[in-house]
């Protein structure tokens, strides 16, 4: 019964090392920073109302709520490439530059953005109060679908109030139990969640490996199945293998769910994605986007097929039984397509930046990963006591990175990872790399 139990606890999170069987206390060297959040999403405690036994002396060690005060930094200014943010640390108020927002255009300030937004707020009121089937559909919400749908060559598209609840919801609209839901393994978790919600079994391949793939396809044959790949992975900042996903997809007739959340917008000629960087967007049954990154605003988007958009309506539950997207944003976002789509102006300004950034890391010896993107990776490896110390220290220098943990990420691929934004300036990237080359290149060479 106890080997069942510790069984389930760990195939709850792989790299979990707390046996919830043996509490803290009664363990001689039980040393907080051993542990991780993988540890705690079991909860042994028979009180549904309390987090499990163990939790609150794990995240009570000062150096675990080091990591937990890094979290949810009050932002007190938009979130651009300068803001200002009050420490969970230290309580201080500075200016910082920012290198967390995912509003990689700038467009969340954009002038012509806000005062679209502005204008609709006048004209329909701050929410649509009502879910889109009964009565939260508004003419800019259907303005905007088409938009949507045409921009990225599908016939329809359906709007969900955030990103997660597109992937979970267009996920849980097209599986069912006895499906199979193949996704890369480095799928953000709203894609995951979709599996769970729609039942279907979840299995995952070996990250951009069209042999995994083929080899899960193949273990599956009888089942309808579904490929779920990102276009730029979120932690890595590398881009899907396209063209060896969709050989592998063809031979075996199963579609491709892409999530472009971090790539639409930013590349293909027409800045519609990867799919259209890769020359492949035929061969992308369903394609899912954000309007949280590059948009600059909130909610996501699903494009398809026509009969399948209008059959998902009625099966996806963030769809179907959630408030649809405020009219301010709705207007706000068809503006940010506009902007970003007259001209390569800020796409231009962004892979500079990218460019110059990148260049600069490169000359302090730092691992980068794989990273082709906007999103760069500063991978420091397994050491968490450096981690949390550097991401302090970079903070007080007036430098906003976040560090990345295991389980987000592999323990020994612990890291900081950098969004870069086009609203950055040279200056802004130079005082950055000073910074970092002060608090996390240079220490990394003394400890090598
Ligand atoms: C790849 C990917 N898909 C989906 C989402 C969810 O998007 P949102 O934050 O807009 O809900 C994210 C969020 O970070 C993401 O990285």
């Amino acid at each position: 019964m106890i080997g069942a139990r510790c069984a389930e606890i760990h195939s709850v999170k792989p790299g979990a090392k707390h046996d919830p069987l043996t509490p803290f206390h009664a363990m001689s060297d039980f040393d907080a920073t051993d542990y991780s959040l993988a540890d705690f999403q079991w909860n042994d405690n028979p009180d549904v109302l309390s987090p499990p036994k163990d939790f609150e002396e794990w995240s009570s060690d000062p150096r675990i709520q080091v990591a937990f005060d890094l979290f949810e930094q009050e932002l007190q200014d938009s979130p651009s490439a300068r803001t200002t943010m009050r420490s969970n640390i230290d309580g201080e108020a500075r200016e910082v530059i920012n290198l967390t927002s995912y509003n990689y255009l700038g467009l969340s300030t954009h002038p012509e953005v806000v005062e679209a937004a502005q204008q609709a707020a006048d004209d329909y009121g701050i929410s649509s109060s009502g879910s889109a089937m009964l009565s939260g559909t508004f003419d800019l919400h259907n303005e905007f679908s088409e938009q949507l749908a045409h921009f990225k060559q599908k016939e329809a598209c359906m709007l969900f109030s955030s990103g997660l609840g597109g992937n979970m919801g267009a996920i849980q609209g097209m599986l069912q139990p006895g499906d199979v839901l193949v996704m890369d393994e480095k799928c953000h978790k709203s894609i995951v969640d979709g599996g769970t919600l729609a039942r279907a079994k979840s299995v995952s391949f070996e990250h951009n490996d069209p042999e995994s793939l083929d080899a899960q396809l193949e273990r599956h044959s009888d089942k309808r199945c579904l490929v779920a790949v990102e276009g730029v992975y979120s932690m890595d900042g590398d881009l899907v293998d396209l063209p060896a996903i969709v050989e592998v997809c063809n031979d075996h007739d199963v579609p491709i769910y892409l999530d472009e959340a971090h790539s639409t917008l930013m590349f293909g000629e027409n800045s519609r994605g990867v799919a259209e960087y890769y020359g492949l967007e035929d061969e992308v049954g369903v394609s899912f986007g954000t309007l949280s990154k590059s948009f600059g605003g909130v909610g996501g988007f699903v494009c398809a097929n026509e009969p399948l958009i209008e059959y998902m309506k009625s099966y996806a539950s963030p769809f179907q039984f959630s408030c649809s997207l405020p009219p301010p944003i709705v207007a706000g976002m068809m503006k940010s397509l506009e902007v970003a789509t007259r001209d390569d102006t800020l796409q231009n300004q962004l892979w500079d930046n990218v460019e110059y950034f990148r260049e600069n890391l490169e000359a302090m010896n730092l691992d980068l990963g794989e990273s082709e993107s906007q999103i760069i990776p500063i991978i420091i490896g397994d050491s968490a006591e450096q981690l949390y110390p550097m991401a302090v220290q970079a903070q007080q220098r007036g430098l906003f990175v976040q560090p990345i943990d295991f389980p987000a990420v592999e323990a020994h691929a612990r890291r900081f990872r950098i969004s870069v934004s086009s609203e950055l300036t040279q200056e802004d990237i130079d005082e950055a790399c000073n910074i970092i080359e002060d608090v996390i290149a240079r220490p990394l060479r003394k400890s090598a």
